[in-house]
């Protein structure tokens, strides 16, 4: 592709496109973030673990650093995210004497990291990920069995969405998931985010995580999650995108380079993933990846440590895959 062609300049700014950073890349990867993004969002460093290590006890350094880079660069900033099962101290769910946090006091501490952190970041964040999750995978049962549904109750759901509201009313909010396609899980977010929205919480869009691969999920399940959540009226994001080399190729963790099959796959797979974003463009306007290169992706780690993968859409040198100037030229 010509050097002056930029993803984030294809679609005419009013597209945005998104890449997870953490405080390495956006040094290690500060031009190719410059030139192709328009939106970042902070990989961890706006988890509750890395914000808000002990009760009293706010770090902000790392995410101040991410919030600054957006400002300087004029990019849009994601937050990610408020309330999650993961990645959350223990100390929030103890009680102090041994035993678990009572309903009142998670609520409360609930509520004041939500308004502590999303007015820190109010003048810079323009969405946050609110509840991300909270969804379980298995059989019928609805919600994800978490310490904050232990300790709270359903609501607390709806009452960190209005607590996020009280702080910023102008924040879009979102309510954030995985295997968001699979139809049993995408009925279960459907209704989840309906019962919100009719008791009249400050619900204003869903993400779909999108970690993808070479194989699922298909086309015919991407457009109807879309048209699914989108009949709910509230705006759409792709989140955390990723298309995954691996499932594709099971054994052959001996792989150090993705095969030429592997690649043309997955430039076909982000073309026709972005043809069918772009159909609906009305309610699906931005996509953020997780992660701008191949040289760094989460997937080399997870879910085990050590098989590289490629699923971005630059490569180990940053360099534009083929999907680049595919996206592009739609
Ligand atoms: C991941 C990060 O990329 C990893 O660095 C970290 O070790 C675990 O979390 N869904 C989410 C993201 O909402 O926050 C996760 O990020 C990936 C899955």
């Amino acid at each position: 592709i010509r050097a002056d062609h930029s993803l984030a300049t294809a679609f005419q700014n009013d597209f945005l496109i998104g890449a997870a950073v953490n405080s390495r890349t956006i040094i290690s990867q500060s031009s190719l973030l410059q030139q192709h993004y328009n939106s970042i969002t902070a990989e961890n460093e706006m988890k509750f673990e890395s914000l808000h290590p002990g009760e009293q006890r706010y770090s902000f350094e790392q995410a101040d650093r991410i919030a600054q880079f957006a400002r300087e660069n004029g990019m849009k900033l994601r937050g990610h995210a408020l309330v999650w099962h993961n990645q959350t101290p223990q100390w929030v769910f103890e009680d102090g004497n041994g035993g678990p946090a009572g309903r009142e006091l998670l609520l409360s501490r609930m509520k004041s990291h939500i308004d502590t952190v999303v007015n820190r970041y109010k003048d810079t964040i323009y969405c946050w990920d609110v509840v991300n999750e909270a969804v379980t995978d298995e059989g019928t049962e609805q919600l994800r069995p978490s310490k904050w549904l232990q300790g709270i109750g359903e609501d607390y759901i709806e009452l960190a969405f209005r607590s996020a509201h009280e702080a910023d009313p102008n924040a879009l909010l979102f309510y954030n998931d995985y295997n968001e396609c699979n139809p049993l899980k995408r009925e279960k977010i459907h209704s989840l985010v309906k019962a919100l929205l009719e008791k009249g919480a400050p619900v204003h869009g869903i993400g779909l995580q999108a970690h993808w691969s070479l194989l699922n999920p298909s086309l015919d399940h991407i457009r109807e999650a879309i048209e699914r959540y989108a009949s709910l009226g509230v705006k759409l994001q792709i989140t955390e995108m990723d298309v995954s080399m691996f499932e594709f190729a099971d054994r052959r963790t001996d792989l150090t380079e993705p095969t030429a099959e592997m690649l043309r796959l997955q430039e076909e797979r982000y073309e026709q993933f972005f043809r069918l974003f772009l159909e609906y463009r009305d309610v699906l306007a931005s996509v953020t990846f997780w992660g701008a290169a191949d040289d760094y992706t989460w997937l080399d780690y997870f879910p085990v440590r050590g098989r590289k993968n490629w699923p971005l859409l630059f490569d180990t040198e940053q360099r534009p895959k083929g999907a680049v100037s595919a996206i592009i030229s739609l």
